[in-house]
């Protein structure tokens, strides 16, 4: 873990007591480039999840489903347009790096497992590097992703950066319409008997993928965001709450949580 100077704990301090800030504000480095690390994982996942989602629209099973889909890829696409707008005014050039990346492109292999590793240099968090082939996908990731994603944002409601903390809270409602909508397709498949063993299956598939996504425990990244007041829980707290709502909802429709074991996580993806 990297030593803090005293101008760091002292900066600490002040935002544990209530210091905040605004685009128009001074910053200090490590603050700086924390949050921008932050903002730009959130805008590069909301824009690339929208993206991964579209398809889908075309794709669902009845006109109902083509509309809440409809529905959920405009929430994400707001979601990034937002977040963008915020980097903007912070100087950053979101319209260069948004054609420059490749947001619609998803690793061939349905079946892959990239561990903590990414793939391109966009800075999505990696789960959104995964194909989503069948409609059951499509309903786990609702159900799984954007349940993580909503825990993970629940902290940004107390954000020491004003205008992210003041957007935040019109996200988290819709991230909680989606999985809302995962809950209930993931329940009724599961509660089918011609459906429960293939969605057991991709549930085994994105399980080790989406506990990637809270991040490996040993990390020390987390602790930067605690004390600079962008995020209010380890990863690991973060990280139980899903889990342990998942697991009531898994053992009441009779799905099965997989093993995870973070040490067996692969290290690297190379692309083939
Ligand atoms: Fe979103
Ligand atoms: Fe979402």
């Amino acid at each position: 873990m990297r030593e803090y100077t005293s101008e760091d704990l002292k900066l600490f301090d002040e935002i544990k007591n209530g210091r905040t800030f605004g685009p128009e504000d001074e910053m200090p480095e490590i603050y700086r480039k924390n949050l921008l690390n932050l903002l730009w994982m959130q805008a590069d996942s909301e824009y690339a999840g929208g993206l991964g989602y579209m398809p889908w629209i075309a794709k669902a099973p009845n006109a109902h489903e083509r509309v809440l889909v409809a529905q959920i890829v405009k929430d994400e696409m707001r979601h990034a347009h937002v977040i963008y707008r915020i980097l903007d005014e912070l100087g950053e050039k979101t319209h260069d790096h948004m054609l420059a990346h490749e947001f619609d492109w998803r690793i061939p292999d349905d079946l892959a497992n990239i561990g903590f590793s990414r793939a391109k240099k966009d800075k999505r968090v990696n789960i959104f590097y995964y194909p989503i082939t069948y409609w059951e996908d499509f309903c786990l990731f609702n159900f799984l992703m954007d349940r993580a994603a909503g825990h993970q944002l629940e902290d940004t409601l107390n954000s020491s950066y004003t205008p992210w903390k003041n957007a935040i809270g019109t996200i988290c409602k819709e991230e909680h319409m989606h999985l809302a909508h995962g809950d209930k397709t993931v329940k009724a498949m599961a509660e089918d008997p011609e459906k429960r063993a293939f969605l057991q299956e991709r549930l085994n598939l994105w399980w080790p993928r989406v506990m990637n996504v809270f991040g490996k425990s040993s990390g020390a990244t987390n602790d930067i965001y605690l004390r600079l007041g962008l995020k209010t829980r380890t990863n690991a707290q973060v990280r139980e709450a899903f889990v342990n709502e998942i697991k009531e909802k898994c053992d009441s429709w009779g799905l099965v949580i997989p093993e995870y074991n973070e040490a067996a996580q692969p290290l690297e993806y190379t692309l083939n």
